[in-house]
């Protein structure tokens, strides 16, 4: 797809958001929040739901945790439109109360629709309620800082994803604060080890349609990778450009 038609594509759900009434939090919202970002991103982030300035301005992440989350981007030399931001539900739930499951599963098909849209190589997840839509049955405390691959269902075909604490909960809790710049800094390596991934995934399709693997009718899966794995260190500091997240000559590919 091209810049523009993911563009196009993304804001029909955009607008399918903005007068959706599919779950009961539509008659408390101000405004919908579909989320924004480059539309040709390769990393996604993806918070619990609008908040008292989001469900005001219609954009996700503009209050304090929204600041926050800009400071922790410009850690690792990145900008909040380098990337695209949204939220697991749409629209404010009353009080700032945790979404209900009813209210998440309502919401999931614009999610999911927006991943196979953007078809990122990398989803952030903020907090406990987007990091259950992505690894089921992990436990924040374990799993912050931890990638796995995604599960294609989620509309990521061919993705990592990493877990992070909610910048909300950084705010509140000095030493999730400092885990928390600990944890983005390792983002850059889980955005080259998932475009080595996704070439090595390309390459096993190109030589099966080649007839290479004659014997193999669809592409083969990709070697199986533990359930969760744990970054390596980096063996240098990744200096990510704004507009390339991760330059590509930092790659090592074969
Ligand atoms: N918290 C979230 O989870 N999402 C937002 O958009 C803002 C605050
Ligand atoms: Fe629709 Fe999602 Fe808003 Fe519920 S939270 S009304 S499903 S956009």
């Amino acid at each position: 797809m091209t810049r523009a038609e993911r563009q196009a594509a993304l804001e029909v759900i955009a607008g399918e958001v903005r007068v959706c009434t599919r779950c009961r939090l539509h008659a408390t919202r101000t405004q919908s929040v579909p989320g924004e970002g480059d539309p040709s991103t390769e990393v996604v982030f993806i918070g619990e739901g609008p908040g008292f300035n989001e469900d005001r301005q219609g954009q996700p992440f503009v209050g304090r945790a929204g600041d926050l989350l800009v400071r922790l981007l410009g850690s690792i030399g990145w900008r909040r439109e380098d990337v695209f931001i949204t939220n697991v539900v749409k629209c404010r739930p009353p009080d700032n109360r945790d979404p209900e499951p009813d209210e998440i599963a309502a919401c999931e098909p614009y999610l999911r629709r927006q991943l196979e849209v953007l078809d990122p190589a990398v989803i952030v997840t903020l907090g406990r309620h987007s990091m259950g839509r992505f690894m089921p049955g992990a436990r924040i405390s374990q799993a912050h800082g931890t990638m796995r691959p995604t599960d294609p269902a989620t509309g990521a075909q061919n993705a990592l994803v990493f877990a992070m604490y909610h910048p909300a909960a950084a705010l509140r809790t000095p030493a999730i604060e400092r885990d928390s710049y600990d944890d983005i800094a390792q983002v850059p390596t889980a955005l080259i080890a998932s475009r080595e991934r996704r070439a090595a995934r390309e390459r096993t399709a190109v030589a099966v349609g080649a007839g290479v693997a004659t014997a193999v009718a669809v592409a083969p899966e990709p070697p199986a990778e533990p359930e969760s794995i744990q970054q390596p260190e980096p063996e240098a500091e990744p200096s990510p450009a704004a507009a390339q997240l991760v330059p590509s000559d930092q790659l090592t590919l074969f």
